[in-house]
């Protein structure tokens, strides 16, 4: 089953010369995460877009589950997707955290009655609940990428979509919000799609999607992408450690299985070599 799907996608934007996409066929499967990467201007912001219904194809059909996404089924399409974006300043609505997350549920027309517990569940489950009557600037930008998916959580969406929404992040911060996701992950059964030029995050997810000129050019395990080395380098994503390290092994004439390895599993691979 498919929770997003994409069929034959053109999209070209008013005084646009060319179409950013061409004939784009993509498929999200549900419970999954997959992480759609590529160069600067090569779309991604663009698909995010048309599933969302804020851009509209000028060829193709996008569905959510089994829901075509077309003006008059917006309402439900936004119950089925929440977006966290890249700026963590731009997510705030709400003058205290719980606020914030109440916007949502507000504008989905959620019974007051239901709305407090739906709130602090949410802002439990991102580890936040302690700061309910916080204001957003007293929080870091982790913080509030996090109360942004609370407010996402609260709305119970089949599909989360982050578009590089850790990139303005400090390290621990993006450490944060990662482990975040893959804990929600396992205990939900959502559906992530990620945008991300930060081959560590590349690595969390189950599938890669790689976009370039509009097109899809390559999709396949996480693994199977990320030990292409010259793709990698094709479309500008710096080669993850454990695979520079690789590489340099079998440059030294060292045979190294042909897979995706993180530095924890090349370490452990060189010991079990040297026993
Ligand atoms: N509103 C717009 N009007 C015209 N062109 C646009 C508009 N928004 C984006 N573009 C162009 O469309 C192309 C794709 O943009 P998009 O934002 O989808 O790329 P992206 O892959 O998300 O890039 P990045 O990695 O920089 O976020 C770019 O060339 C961009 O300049
Ligand atoms: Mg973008």
């Amino acid at each position: 089953m498919d929770a997003v799907t994409l069929k034959d996608i053109q999209f070209q934007y008013p005084n646009a010369e060319s179409p950013i996409l061409d004939g784009v066929d993509l498929s999200f499967p549900a419970g999954k995460w997959t992480a759609l990467i590529g160069r600067n201007g090569s779309g991604k912001s663009t698909i995010v877009r048309l599933i969302d219904g804020l851009l509209v194809p000028q060829h193709g059909q996008i569905t959510i589950g089994s829901l075509p996404v077309t003006e008059e089924n917006l309402t439900k399409v936004h119950q089925q997707v929440g977006i966290v974006f890249q700026n963590p300043d731009n997510q705030f609505v709400g003058a205290t955290v719980a606020d914030d997350v109440a916007f949502g549920l507000e504008n989905r027309q959620v019974p007051r009655e239901k709305m407090h517990s739906r709130i602090q569940q949410a802002l439990a489950e991102v580890g936040m609940e302690a700061l309910t009557t916080s204001e957003p600037a007293m929080l870091s930008g982790g913080q509030k990428q996090r109360v942004a998916i609370a407010g996402i959580l609260a709305l119970r969406p089949q599909v989360i979509i982050l578009d590089e929404a850790t990139s303005m992040l400090d390290p621990a911060g993006r450490q944060l919000v990662l482990s975040l996701l893959q804990r929600l992950r396992t205990r939900r059964q959502f559906t992530i799609i990620s945008i991300t030029h930060d081959p560590n995050e590349m690595a969390i997810a189950d599938r890669l999607v790689v976009l370039e000129s509009g097109k899809i050019i390559r999709q396949g395990s996480t693994a199977e992408v990320l030990q292409d080395v010259p793709l990698l380098q094709k479309i500008g994503v710096g080669v993850p450690a454990g695979q520079a390290l690789r590489q340099q092994l079998v440059e030294r004439g060292i045979s190294v299985p042909l897979r995706y390895f993180t530095v924890k599993e090349m370490v452990e691979w060189l010991s079990q070599q040297l026993k």
